[in-house]
């Protein structure tokens, strides 16, 4: 071989290395990128984007999840159904597409009922259908449309005659629908969002829908708009015999962690009119965090369980088409139990996380009667993975007023990083501060510090707290403060620890558990029929 030859054939295989090696780490970091932030224990699609859950509903021993999807991409639009379907809330199975954009007429938020008496005739030989009611959106309409399922979800139809409802309007959306059993009557409750104003509609059919009542705006002026609503029953735990009606919605902006955020009502509901109790108009929010929004409840759980189990897209619309995730883009939250309770300051929505991911433990640390010392030493003298449950009852000992005092958990720390879950006397709050969680997303106001107000139960709080690998969701006072938010942590930043200024609480008990992924995204292998 001439030497030019030899020069040549080396320049050649340099190149072919270098972009080989190249090609590689490409290949690697997109992989990375692809894991890195999906959820071990949240529901993800596999691909592309999911706003808010839909036509949440039990049927035929199923929990059936649907999502607002856009099958083309991994940012909003050609809204359309996702779907997926869970034995047992945890391990979820994503199936095909339920419902998908046609002729220019997207599908919107919407619910799902099980047709138990077949009063729309949708069913066939018998068969109790499914029925999903959701918003029709064209260019400037939304109206209200149905379609059916004879095969327990698997493949659904529109119904030939849609839409059921059309006031002509651009923001008409997101029927909620239920069975009133008084009434004889199916119930819907749908949104003028820009009126800040829900309608209460009745039908015998699911098909010809009557008007009984409206609600709102009930003092909500200073938000953009009211959407996805919820509305359901719930005994009063500690008020025996008292039952009460929530109606939750989407305010859109101005919540109080900024954007999107989920308040509620409570008060009664007569089978045509609902009359809320918070007074003065008081503006109740679900949860106090960045990420919570859209919530929505299963349909058709039955009564031997009775739980009210809800949902909510953990995102919010001034970022959520920025997240840092690929090729998938949007999560919701872990289920959640819901229970009214009667404070001293009147009654509060409660949620606990649904007792199933109990299943998801693992290693079990605890204390009990420790010093902030030794929980500090306990937190330093081992290693900690990307998924924990941490779940402490403090003692706030008596301070001089002057001593401020903070106190909580630093997740995921690593040199000047890491999440701030704790509580901050000086407000009377609890908090999670994600000032310094990463530097993927720090646009869009994302690093925030988000508070919750609490009161001390006795001197005690007890912070519950679920962290996976992108998000952090508060469960502080048992349940009665929540702050749900996404986190994006430099991979590497790990450690977890506890700091305090000011007087440090005694730690009352402390368990942590690690929590295992359950494989929640494609096929499960449970035996799904
Ligand atoms: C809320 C919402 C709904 C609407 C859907 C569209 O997040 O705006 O009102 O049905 O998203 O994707």
């Amino acid at each position: 071989m001439s030497p030019v030859v030899k020069i040549l054939s080396f320049v050649c295989l340099c190149a072919w290395l270098l972009s080989s090696e190249c090609t590689g780490r490409v290949a690697a970091q997109t992989l990375a990128n692809a894991n890195l932030y999906r959820p071990a224990f949240h529901l993800s699609p596999e691909k592309n984007w999911i706003n808010d859950p839909a036509g949440m509903v039990y049927a035929d021993g199923k929990f059936h999840l649907f999502n607002q999807y856009n099958p083309q991409s991994d940012q909003w639009g050609h809204m359309s159904w996702s779907h997926a379907v869970s034995l047992d809330l945890i391990h979820w199975q994503e199936l095909p597409v339920a419902l998908a954009e046609e002729n220019g007429v997207a599908i919107f938020t919407g619910s799902v009922v099980v047709d138990a008496a077949n009063s729309s005739g949708f069913g066939v030989k018998g068969n109790s259908p499914m029925v999903a009611i959701y918003t029709g959106n064209s260019a400037g309409l939304q109206t209200q449309n149905l379609a059916y399922s004879n095969d327990h979800g698997s493949t659904w139809t529109k119904y030939a005659a849609n839409p059921v409802l059309d006031l002509h309007l651009e923001n008409f959306r997101d029927p909620m629908v239920f069975w009133f059993a008084p009434g004889k009557h199916w119930v819907m409750v749908v949104s003028l969002a820009t009126q800040h104003k829900v309608i209460f509609y009745n039908s015998p059919d699911l098909k010809t829908w009557t008007r009984m009542s409206e609600f709102g705006p009930a003092g909500a002026n200073a938000v953009p708009n009211w959407e996805c609503p919820n509305f359901f029953p719930l005994p009063v735990v500690n008020q025996a015999g008292t039952t009460k009606w929530v109606l939750e919605l989407g305010v859109g902006d101005n919540g109080p962690a900024a954007g999107s955020a989920t308040q509620y009502f409570v008060g009664d509901f007569d089978g045509k009119t609902f009359h809320s109790e918070n007074p003065d108009n008081q503006t109740l929010w679900m949860d106090y965090g960045a990420d919570f929004y859209a919530a929505q409840s299963f349909s058709g759980v039955p009564a031997s369980d009775g739980r009210r189990i809800a949902v909510a897209w953990m995102d919010n619309w001034n970022y959520a088409s920025k997240l840092p995730t690929s090729p998938w883009r949007g999560q919701v939250t872990v289920p959640r139990e819901l229970t009214l309770q009667r404070t001293s300051a009147g009654i509060r929505l409660v949620q606990a996380p649904v007792r199933e991911l109990e299943s998801l433990r693992q290693e079990h640390v605890q204390l009990r009667n420790a010093s902030w010392k030794d929980l500090q030493a306990m937190l330093a003298s081992r290693d900690w993975p990307q998924t924990l449950e941490i779940d402490a009852d403090l003692q706030v000992e008596n301070t001089p007023a002057e001593a401020a005092q903070e106190f909580g958990f630093l997740l995921r720390k690593g040199g000047s990083y890491g999440t701030r879950v704790g509580f901050d006397s000086t407000w009377n709050t609890v908090y999670v501060d994600r000032m310094h969680s990463g530097d993927l997303l720090v646009s869009q106001g994302f690093n925030q510090r988000h508070d919750a107000p609490v009161e001390l139960a006795n001197g005690h709080l007890r912070l519950h707290i679920l962290l996976d690998r992108s998000s952090v969701e508060l469960f502080a006072q048992n349940g009665l403060a929540t702050i749900t938010d996404l986190i994006y942590p430099r991979p590497f930043d790990n450690v977890l620890s506890a700091y305090a200024t000011g007087h440090p609480p005694k730690v009352v008990s402390l368990d942590i558990w690690t929590l295992k992924a359950p494989s929640t995204t494609q096929s499960s292998g449970l035996p799904l029929r």
